[in-house]
C-alpha cells in the first residue's frame, strides 16, 4: 500500500478548462512514455526496475554491503550527479544528516562521498577521515570517463593500495559501472575489481534504485528490499489504471500550467534539514531533465525553516514567478519536549512540555497560508515516515512524475548534452599539460 499523499493550493486564479487541457496532453506523455515510443526511450528501463531487477545482483550487493560493514570502518562512496546523489539523500532520509558522527560513535561503517567536486580542501578533509581506519571505496561511474570521479579514485585507490598492497586493495574496491564497456570496466576487470551494473537503458539520475544507489544505502545498514518495495507499490499504483487521474499526472500537468503561467522557478522545500540532499537530488532529476532548448522550470531547494530566514522575504514578495512543492514527513522519527523555566524570558513560556514537532508542522501551516496569500501556488506530498518504504514510493514518484512532465514540456528526459560543454572547457584548458 502506498502513503504519499498529494494537496494542492493557491491555484484558484487558473482556469479549470486550461488544467483539464494539461491533464489530457499528461496523459498522452504517459502514453508515450510507457510505450516506450519517446525520444530517449532507450533510457526507459527505470519504470520496470523495481519488478524486473536483477535477483542476483541484488543478493550480490546485499553480500558486498555486509563484507564492507564488516571488514571497513569507512566506505569511500566515488561519483558524481546521478551517480551519487540518490544515494546522499537516502543516507540522509532514512539515517539522518549525522549518521556519519553517529556511526563513529556506535562503530557503525562510515559514509563519506568524493569526486562530487575538484576541490583538493575537501578531499584532503577525506582523507583525514580514513586516517588509522580500514576503508573501501566504491567507485560509481556509468561512462567510467568522468573527471572528478576518476581523480577522487586514482587518490583514493592509491591511498587503498599503500595501505593494503595492491591484491588486499582490490578486494576492498567496488566498481558500479557499465556491464562490458568504459575505462572502469577495464580497469575493474584487470585488477580484480568486483563489479555491478549500471544498466544500459537507465541513465544517471534514474539509477538509484540500481547498484549505484542500493550498494551504500545497503552498505549503511539500511533495508533496501523495502525500498524497492516501496517503489514497487508506487509503481503499481501509478500504472494500474490509464484511465485515472494519478497523483504524477497531476502533479506534471499542473507544473506545465504553472510554467504557462508564468511560474519559472519550482522551489522544493523541507522542513527536515534531512531532507536536503533529497531535495539535492530532486533538483538534478528535474533540471537536467526539463532544462532543454530554452525552456525548462528552474529547480531550486529551500530547507525551513531556516532559510525562511534568508529567502522568506523573496518568496512572500519578490517577483511573482515561484511556485512551491512541499515534501512533508508527518511523523519525524524523533520529538522532544520544550524546556521549562521558572521565568518567562523570551515570551514562550505557554509552549513548555510541548513536543518540537508541533511547532514545526505550525510552521510548515503558517508559512503555506503566508505564501498562497503572497500568490506562490503550492503542491504539497505528506509521507509518513522517513522508512524505507517512504523513500522508495517518493523515487519512484517523482522519476515517473518527471518522466512525463518533461514529455508534456515536449523534451527528451533522458539525455543532457548541455552537461558537456563544461566538461568539453576543462579538458581543452587541460590539455596544455599532456606534453
Ligand atoms: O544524470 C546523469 O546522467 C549525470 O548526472 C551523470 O550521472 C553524471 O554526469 C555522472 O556520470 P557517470 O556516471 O558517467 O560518471
Amino acid at each position: 500500500m502506498t502513503d504519499l499523499k498529494m494537496q494542492i493550493a493557491g491555484t484558484a486564479d487558473l482556469p479549470d478548462y486550461e488544467l483539464d487541457q494539461f491533464i489530457e496532453e499528461a496523459f498522452f506523455a504517459k502514453d508515450v512514455l510507457l510505450q516506450h515510443r519517446g525520444p530517449g526511450a532507450e533510457f526507459t528501463g527505470w519504470i520496470d526496475l523495481p519488478e524486473k531487477y536483477d535477483r542476483d545482483e541484488f543478493a550480490r550487493i546485499q553480500k558486498a554491503a555486509e563484507k564492507i560493514r564488516k571488514e571497513s570502518q569507512v566506505l569511500i562512496v566515488c561519483g558524481i550527479g546521478g551517480s551519487y546523489l540518490g544515494a546522499a539523500a537516502a543516507l540522509d532520509f532514512l539515517k539522518g544528516g549525522m549518521y556519519n558522527l553517529k556511526a563513529e560513535k556506535n562503530n557503525d561503517l562510515q559514509i563519506f562521498f568524493a569526486g562530487n567536486n575538484l576541490n583538493p580542501t575537501y578531499i584532503q578533509d577525506v582523507l583525514d577521515m580514513i586516517e588509522g581506519k580500514d576503508f573501501s571505496v566504491n567507485v560509481i561511474s556509468k561512462s567510467g570517463t568522468t573527471m572528478e570521479t576518476s581523480i577522487s579514485f586514482r587518490i583514493f585507490r592509491k591511498a587503498l593500495e599503500d595501505k593494503y598492497g595492491k591484491e588486499e586493495a582490490a578486494k576492498r574496491i567496488y566498481a558500479t559501472t557499465d556491464k562490458e564497456k568504459g575505462a572502469l570496466k577495464e580497469l575493474a576487470d584487470k585488477e580484480g575489481y568486483e563489479t555491478f551494473v549500471v544498466p544500459d537503458d537507465i541513465g544517471g539520475r534514474y539509477s538509484v534504485l540500481t547498484a549505484v544507489g542500493l550498494l551504500p544505502i545497503a552498505a549503511a545498514g539500511c533495508d533496501i528490499e523495502k525500498l524497492m518495495e516501496g517503489a514497487k507499490e508506487m509503481r503499481t499504483l501509478l500504472l494500474q489504471d490509464p484511465e485515472e487521474v494519478t497523483d504524477a499526472v497531476m502533479y506534471a500537468a499542473l507544473r506545465q500550467e504553472l510554467y504557462e503561467w508564468d511560474k519559472e522557478i519550482e522551489i522544493f522545500v523541507n522542513y527536515d534539514p534531512d531532507l536536503r540532499m533529497f531535495a539535492e537530488w530532486l533538483k538534478q532529476l528535474f533540471g537536467e531533465s526539463e532544462g532543454k532548448d530554452g525552456y525548462g522550470i528552474f529547480p531550486a531547494s529551500l530547507n525551513f525553516t531556516s532559510d525562511l530566514h534568508s529567502m522568506g522575504q523573496m518568496i512572500q514578495d519578490g517577483e511573482r514567478n515561484i511556485f512551491e512543492t512541499i515534501i512533508n514527513i508527518e511523523n519525524t522519527p524523533r520529538d522532544l519536549p520544550i524546556a521549562a523555566f521558572e521565568e518567562d524570558f523570551d515570551g514562550f513560556k505557554y509552549l513548555e512540555g510541548k513536543p518540537v514537532s508541533l511547532l514545526n508542522q505550525t510552521a510548515l501551516v503558517g508559512t503555506a497560508n503566508a505564501h498562497i496569500e503572497g500568490e506562490v501556488p503550492q503542491i504539497l506530498f505528506s509521507i509518513p515516515d522517513r522508512s524505507e518504504h517512504s523513500l522508495g514510493e517518493l523515487f519512484y514518484f517523482f522519476e515517473f512524475a518527471c518522466g512525463v512532465s518533461a514529455y508534456l514540456e515536449g523534451v527528451n528526459p533522458f539525455n543532457q548534452p548541455g552537461v558537456e560543454s563544461y566538461k568539453k572547457n576543462i579538458k581543452e584548458l587541460l590539455s596544455k599539460y599532456k606534453d
